[in-house]
């Protein structure tokens, strides 16, 4: 892979994992070839479910100094938990533009000024002219291929598109799906251009985390060099 072109990232979701053992789940799945963790923090307003914040987020940190976290906010307010998890040791921000229509500019700044990684996503409903105009300012665009609140649901074909339209017009862009991609599904997200892989239940409920994680990579790493050969 050339130095312009975008890096394959696998980052598993641990929303099923046994979270009564969140730093040992989470280790696990580091060694078992995991480059990032994929967070996934809910407000019960946002989504009907709820899951954990950056008291949680700050301990794993200390237990985890190194690894690239990345928190998914589904949350009614982004803006309030910027400076939480900033200190709580994140490193990439990503947040949902919906429930902030006028104010994503304003909040893609104070993510970067905290010192994290902006990243921006969109729910199933939401098309790509929505987050247009952001994308010069933030480091990543999350296409959600389901319906976010809850791991274990069926992907959605129909986000290729956008992914694709993506792809296309910015080669560079770390473009992330996130919802029902496993082994089934992530040949459609490669041959559409995602690099950025977040999987959750097909990784965690399988016997060998090590072997899903290397395909799934094995499947993008062959789509991104098809594209620059
Ligand atoms: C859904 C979450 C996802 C989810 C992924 O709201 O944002 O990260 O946990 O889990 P799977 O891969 O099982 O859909
Ligand atoms: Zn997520």
């Amino acid at each position: 892979m050339d130095r312009n072109s975008v890096k394959c990232k696998i980052g598993p979701s641990v929303l099923n994992a046994d979270l009564s053992q969140l730093y040992v789940e989470s280790q696990k799945l580091l060694d078992n070839g995991a480059d990032y963790l994929h967070l996934d923090v809910m407000d019960g307003s946002f989504v009907p479910n709820l899951t954990f914040g950056h008291p949680v987020v700050k301990c794993l940190r200390k237990k985890i100094p190194n690894a690239f976290f990345e928190t998914h906010m589904m949350v009614s307010d982004p803006e309030m938990w910027i400076e939480p998890m900033a200190d709580a040791g994140v490193s990439q921000y990503t947040f949902h533009i919906e429930p902030v229509p006028q104010n994503v500019l304003p909040i893609c700044r104070k993510v970067r000024e905290a010192g994290m990684k902006v990243g921006l996503a969109l729910k199933p409903g939401t098309g790509i002219e929505a987050v247009r105009q952001y994308i010069e300012h933030a480091d990543m665009i999350l296409i959600m291929t389901v319906e976010p609140g809850f791991g274990g649901q069926k992907f959605i074909n129909d986000m290729m598109p956008k992914v694709q339209w993506l792809r296309h017009n910015y080669p560079l862009l770390d473009i992330e799906v996130d919802g029902g991609v496993g082994l089934n599904t992530i040949n459609a997200c490669a041959e559409a251009g995602a690099n950025m892989i977040v999987s959750g239940t097909a990784i965690i409920n399988s016997a060998d985390q090590k072997a899903v994680i290397a395909s799934l990579r094995e499947t993008v790493e062959s789509s991104i060099h098809k594209c620059n050969v």
